[in-house]
């Protein structure tokens, strides 16, 4: 019974966030979960999304519920910028989904529905909740190196040379850009051989798209999954708005899949809305009601790009201080997004948060925008003492 069950190790990710907010010595620095924070260290809500929400609580008149697909206007709103030039693509499908976290569950149980035979082809390291969301489902996980710690590189021959070990049907889960957790993204030319290889083999893209906005752009960190989309006629996407509109807490996502024909679309419709009315049954509403009438008004979503653009500024203005602090650190000036991944052993993050009140997740991974400016040169003297230590 549940009463025998062994005790769960939690995941390490959120067990960070209790840790660091335990600490009560004023030096702390959390670099541990993955939410912006701004020069003074802290995540405000987006003047736009603030905006939005005055609306929303003056106009809104009733909370009844929407249905399985949430708000349906926020998703066609947000359709464009998610899809570029596959925008009006009949084939392709989107529906709101709780947090990115819900999409990718769901997106996993459609392509299980297909195909419980299925293979997913995984590089390591990943988020750390993907493998567990995968465990949850009859796929089969096969994994591959993303990234060598050592050299602080993406390892793009291995990730090459195991996709071409797929079988049609079989599945790729790609991080669409600001790779979680090591900010080794894929360069133009390697999104162009991954849609070659998918293309060739009939391999199914499982893009998860996270962070679309704070790499290089809400356009530029689109390329590499649109590229996949002009390459193949079936593909699934896990897209998160709780990033880029820093709407964390609310959980606001969208799934998007396309198959090969409008009708085949429909049906694998039929199969979400009835997978999501068993595991939520319909999204949360609030987040995408703000982000609707933010999308349908011209002024606030200029403002809200204006603030997306500022956010990814002072991402990359940290990296850069970081890459010129020490020729050590200066692999991470040419990562993207949020996160970067120290070649720390576990035990080294260990002392780094006793001994300097630093918190990052144990793999080494820390989230460059949790410095405030004033913390970047100590953060990095003591991290360049602890690996020499
Ligand atoms: C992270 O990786 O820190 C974020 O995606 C938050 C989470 O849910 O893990």
């Amino acid at each position: 019974t549940f009463a025998d069950l062994e005790p769960v190790k939690s995941d390490s990710l959120l067990a960070l966030i209790e840790l660091a907010r335990a600490d009560t010595r004023p030096e702390k620095i959390d670099v541990g979960v993955g939410v912006y924070r701004d020069s003074d260290g802290n995540t405000p809500i987006l003047r736009s999304v603030k905006q939005a929400e005055q609306r929303l609580w003056q106009d809104q008149t009733s909370k009844s519920y929407l249905g399985g697909r949430g708000d349906v206007r926020f998703t066609q709103l947000l359709r464009p910028i998610v899809l570029g030039a596959h925008d009006g693509d009949e084939r392709i499908a989107g529906l709101q989904t709780p947090g990115g976290c819900g999409s990718l569950t769901l997106g996993f149980k459609l392509l299980e529905a297909g195909n419980p035979d299925a293979r997913v082809f995984v590089g390591t390291p990943t988020w750390p909740n993907h493998v567990p969301i995968i465990r949850g489902t009859t796929l089969e996980i096969v994994e591959y190196p993303h990234y060598d710690r050592a050299s602080r590189k993406l390892c793009f021959d291995r990730m090459a040379e195991a996709l071409k070990s797929a079988r049609a049907g079989d599945i790729a889960l790609l991080h669409g850009c600001c790779h979680n957790p090591t900010g080794a993204d894929l360069a133009s030319d390697e999104w162009a051989e991954v849609a070659r290889i998918v293309a060739d083999r009939g391999i199914i893209p499982f893009v998860d798209f996270a962070y679309q906005g704070l790499g290089d752009g809400l356009e530029e960190d689109a390329a590499g999954f649109w590229r996949l989309l002009d390459a193949t006629d079936t593909l699934v996407a896990a897209h998160s708005c709780d990033k880029n509109f820093g709407v964390y807490r609310d959980r606001l996502g969208t799934l998007w899949f396309k198959t090969p024909d409008k009708a085949s679309t429909d049906i694998a419709m039929g199969h979400v809305l009835q997978i999501s009315r068993e595991m939520w049954s319909m999204p949360p509403d609030h987040a995408a009601a703000a982000i609707r009438i933010l999308l349908d008004d011209a002024a606030l979503t200029a403002d809200w790009r204006a603030e997306l653009d500022t956010m990814r500024g002072r991402i990359a203005a940290l990296r850069d201080r970081l890459a010129a602090a020490d020729s050590e650190l200066a692999y991470i000036g040419g990562q993207k997004g949020m996160f970067s991944m120290l070649p720390l052993t576990p035990d080294q993050v260990v002392k780094l948060r006793t001994d300097h009140a630093i918190y990052m997740a144990d793999s080494g991974r820390f989230n460059i925008c949790g410095l405030s400016d004033d913390q970047v040169d100590r953060f990095a003297a003591a991290v360049l003492q602890v690996m020499h230590g």
